[in-house]
């Protein structure tokens, strides 16, 4: 039988490509999302892609969301902490509501996702948690103060817990993608991402599917022995 994987935010951006290219590695797939049901019809018309709607910054509806993807689908094995939102603004500028809501969705919902399903993968002795963190999380980012912090947080998150997973074969990783062409990028400035293209030394945006690739070889048994760490996916943008 097929390893059920589930992704959050799975039907949109890099989160599509994720859940189409596990799907064509031959997992049942999940893909989770929290708000657009019209993208999320698509994309199931699309792909044959089952879709189930929470937000990941509702512990409670994590918790019962996982349940239901269990009882539909089987165990789930593979885990992809993909959500995430930006609220961008100068730090003076900032909001505390800016400062909340990237917060609860791209660092506490990783926990949130996370905590329900790890008491199952400790009992089955195997699981692949892989959370997308970002460059910005790794060198920091003008404008995004809650941003930088929340995915700085999730790599946190990783290490502490592929400590704790490893003695029961369960590896957490991190893929910190660099600027790739989705509608979070595109909806910088178009000045402004000039300036941050004109930084990548492969003189390209990235394509989704170069982070879903990454993702596929985490999943797999043959990444047994990786665990804790963090793969940088950017062009040559940043050294971490
Ligand atoms: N470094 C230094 N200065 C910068 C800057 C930067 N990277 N970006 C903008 N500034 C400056 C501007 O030049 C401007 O300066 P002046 O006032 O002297 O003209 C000032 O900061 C901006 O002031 P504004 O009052 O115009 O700012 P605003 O309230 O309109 O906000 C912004 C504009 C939100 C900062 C906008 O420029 C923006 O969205 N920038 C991009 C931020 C970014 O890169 N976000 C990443 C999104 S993609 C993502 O998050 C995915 C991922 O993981 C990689």
């Amino acid at each position: 039988m097929s390893k059920v994987a589930l992704v959050t935010g799975g039907s949109r951006g890099i989160g599509a490509a994720i859940s189409k290219a596990l799907k064509d590695a031959g997992y049942t797939v999940a893909a989770n999302y929290a708000g657009n049901d019209e993208a999320a019809k698509a994309f199931t018309d699309e792909t044959g892609i089952k879709t189930y709607k929470w937000s990941v910054a509702d512990y409670d509806a994590c918790a019962a969301g996982i349940k239901q993807v269990e009882d539909e689908l089987g165990p789930i094995a593979v885990l992809v902490n993909n959500a995430g939102i930006t609220r961008d603004a100068p730090f003076h500028k900032m909001t505390p509501q800016q400062w909340k809501e990237v917060i609860d969705t791209n660092l506490t919902g990783i926990f949130n996702m996370t905590h329900p399903l790890w008491p199952g993968l400790r009992d089955r002795k195997f699981g692949r948690i892989i959370n997308i963190s970002s460059i910005n999380g790794q060198k920091g980012q003008f404008a995004q103060a809650n941003y930088s912090a929340a995915k700085a947080g999730d790599l946190g998150f990783t290490k502490a817990l592929a400590q704790e997973g490893a003695r029961n074969n369960i590896t957490v990783n991190a893929i910190c993608p660099g600027y790739i062409a989705t509608e979070m990028v595109m909806a910088v400035p178009e000045k402004v991402r000039e300036s941050i293209i004109a930084q990548i030394p492969v003189g390209r945006l990235g394509e989704p599917e170069e982070i879903a690739r990454a993702v596929v070889f985490l999943a797999s048994d043959d990444a047994g022995f990786v665990t804790g760490s963090t793969i940088s996916a950017n062009g040559g943008q940043y050294f971490a």
